[in-house]
């Protein structure tokens, strides 16, 4: 049917040798069965190394040295209870009891062939679909939307596609910072540069320079000063003409994080710290009631379920306002009361991972999050430029984003035009491929490093057309994509192989391929599970490198001397037509949009 999903390779071995583990030593209680792809074909595709720790369990039991058993012996009897599967080949015993798994041709044929019928790549199978919340990107208004706001954005974007593939229902939440006092001087300086803001729309081009002018004021003005907390005072009272002011700047801001997510194909529900006024109060209230709040030098705090190593949060300040910790308390409850989500995930700087710990530990606290609620953060470090220090312009200034996409852009086209590019494709085919190419590499850049570790920011690498690249991975794609097309196979000549042509793999290199693209349910799983995307980056690269081995050995078309087509091998054709699929279900998770031509 339409939605089968692609069975796990390693949970099949895993649910086979489990059962032949138990048969083979009934009295044992939960056996170590341990499989791992092997990284020598010598050795298999699969080993099942349980025979070494089993051993170990068993003579510990038996006191008679006379009744010892071997690992090769404990192999032995574990490969005799292996039932047979449509998934082994053959299997067989390396050295000191290594049991070797072969899988079989057949079942890479109709498994690859499968997705060929289906037109499409089913995801593996999940437990169970999940609602959950990504909150992502999460931008502070009239602060610069910075660097780290662009891994955010770009690692959440992966994440929920990932989960959206998979079947869960995501919602995709930007909690933007729009909300608290530094509004207060914003407004104030909006009354004085624009005093008619309330009936024309000022006319404010750089947000951030708007900041700055108006922190400047803030720093040095007493009476401005003073003015700023009047403005925080009636802003939070919702006075008419404050809260105009506060929407104006907001639609500022709104209109340039748009700009990028558009750019970027990035799609996100607004939902900022002012969403949470009314929540905040009830919340405050009922942490209150519940007596979990303590009095600290005129603060209200709140521990989290241990005190020991960590520090609390600070639900109300001295002055009675509401804080980051007030805003995400209210948050989280909303998420899991109000939106029903039973997997909540934050994407920021690794930076802020303590203060999510405690907000979930006050959750739990709280009995707001349950023990089957799952929280996670995913973290990441920070950007750094060439020069190894943090990412800034020349001036030491923040990079705008829209500034940095731009110059993307204008490398992508050098890069092109170099490669002369711009001969052979026309001005849409060239301006697809320039804004593939930036966004891709800059996309890329960032998913294919472990997101813990901090990274260099370079368009130089970036745009490498050699190695782990996204401009590796769309050319390959490309070619990939181009070889039918080049052998002028038609659809209807495809069509008809799909259904009864066998995919070949008969040679060691076709092979080679099949079993990596096999592969493809367990590196979902395991990406899901750490919520790394640079797994699937690794993934996406093996399947372009082994694929030129493939078709650096293998033709495809065969041609005469005057260099005519006169050999389709169409089981081949097929091969790269599924590894061409597989390759773009992950672009597609990755964000990478493939090229035509280029
Ligand atoms: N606005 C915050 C920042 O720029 C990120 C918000 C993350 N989400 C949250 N629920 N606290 O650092």
């Amino acid at each position: 049917s339409k939605c089968e999903r692609m069975i796990s390779l390693y949970d099949n071995l895993n649910a086979l040798f489990e059962k032949a583990i138990n048969e083979a030593y009934p009295d044992v209680v939960d056996p170590p069965v341990v499989i791992s792809s092997s990284n020598n074909p010598k050795f298999g595709d699969y080993q099942c190394n349980s025979a070494l720790p089993l051993c170990k369990l068993l003579s510990m039991e038996k006191t008679d040295a006379k009744k010892k058993v071997s690992p090769l012996d404990v192999a032995k009897n574990i490969l005799s209870k292996v039932p047979s599967s449509p998934l082994i080949e053959k299997l067989d015993i390396a050295g000191a009891g290594f049991i070797n798994i072969y899988l079989k041709r057949e079942y890479g044929q109709n498994t690859l062939k499968n997705i060929l019928k289906l037109g499409k790549v089913n995801p593996p199978p999940i437990y169970q679909p999940k609602t959950v919340l990504v909150d992502f990107s999460s931008p502070n208004v009239a602060k610069e939307m910075h660097v780290g706001h662009l891994r955010s954005t770009i690692i959440g974007e992966s994440i929920s596609r990932l989960l959206e593939f998979l079947g869960h229902k995501v919602l995709r939440i930007n909690h933007i910072g729009d909300w608290g006092t530094q509004f207060g001087m914003l407004i104030a300086h909006l009354e004085d540069k624009f005093p008619n803001y309330s009936t024309e729309s000022p006319p404010i081009s750089d947000l951030q320079a708007f900041y700055k002018e108006s922190k400047l004021r803030f720093d040095s003005d007493e009476e401005f000063k003073k003015r700023a907390y009047e403005n925080v005072v009636k802003l939070q009272a919702h006075e008419p003409k404050i809260i105009h002011g506060w929407k104006l700047i907001c639609d500022v801001s709104r209109k340039e994080f748009q700009n990028i997510y558009d750019r970027l194909d990035i799609t996100l529900t607004e939902r900022g710290e002012s969403f949470y006024q009314d929540r905040m109060v009830a919340i405050v209230k009922e942490l209150e009631e519940k007596g979990f709040l303590e009095e600290d030098e005129g603060r209200k705090i709140m521990w989290g379920n241990q005190k020991e190593g960590t520090i609390p949060l600070t639900i109300v300040k001295k002055d009675g306002g509401f804080t980051y910790d007030t805003s995400d308390m209210a948050a989280i409850k909303q998420r899991i009361f109000e939106e029903q989500a039973e997997w909540i995930i934050y994407v920021t700087d690794a930076g802020q991972a303590t203060h999510f710990q405690i907000i979930v530990s006050c959750a739990e606290r709280a009995r707001i999050k349950l023990s089957h609620h799952r929280v996670d953060h995913v973290g990441f470090g920070v950007v750094l430029g060439e020069d190894k220090k943090k990412f800034k312009t020349r001036s030491g200034d923040t990079i705008k984003l829209s500034e940095l996409l731009d110059e993307g852009l204008k490398r992508a086209e050098d890069k092109l035009r170099e490669k002369e590019r711009d001969k052979h494709l026309t001005e849409e085919e060239f301006r697809d491929a320039q804004r593939a190419i930036a966004y891709g590499c800059i996309k890329y850049a960032d998913l294919c490093n472990n997101r813990a570790h901090e990274y260099v920011f370079s368009f130089d690498k970036m745009l490498q057309d050699k190695g782990n690249t996204a401009v590796y991975l769309l050319y390959a794609r490309t070619r990939i994509r181009s070889i039918a097309r080049t052998a002028n196979v038609t659809q209807e000549q495809l069509k008809k192989a799909i259904e009864d042509t066998p995919i070949s793999l008969e040679h060691e290199k076709e092979w080679k391929l099949a079993k990596v693209l096999l592969k493809f349910p367990d590196v979902i799983a395991r990406v899901t599970k750490d919520l790394s995307l640079h797994t699937l980056c690794d993934f996406c690269y093996e399947i372009a490198t082994t694929f030129t081995e493939f078709y650096d050995s293998c033709y495809c078309v065969e041609k005469n001397k005057t260099g005519e087509i006169v050999k389709v091998n169409m089981g081949r054709i097929l091969l790269t037509e599924v590894t061409a699929m597989v390759l773009e279900q992950c672009f597609s998770i990755l964000g990478l949009k493939p090229v035509e031509k280029m």
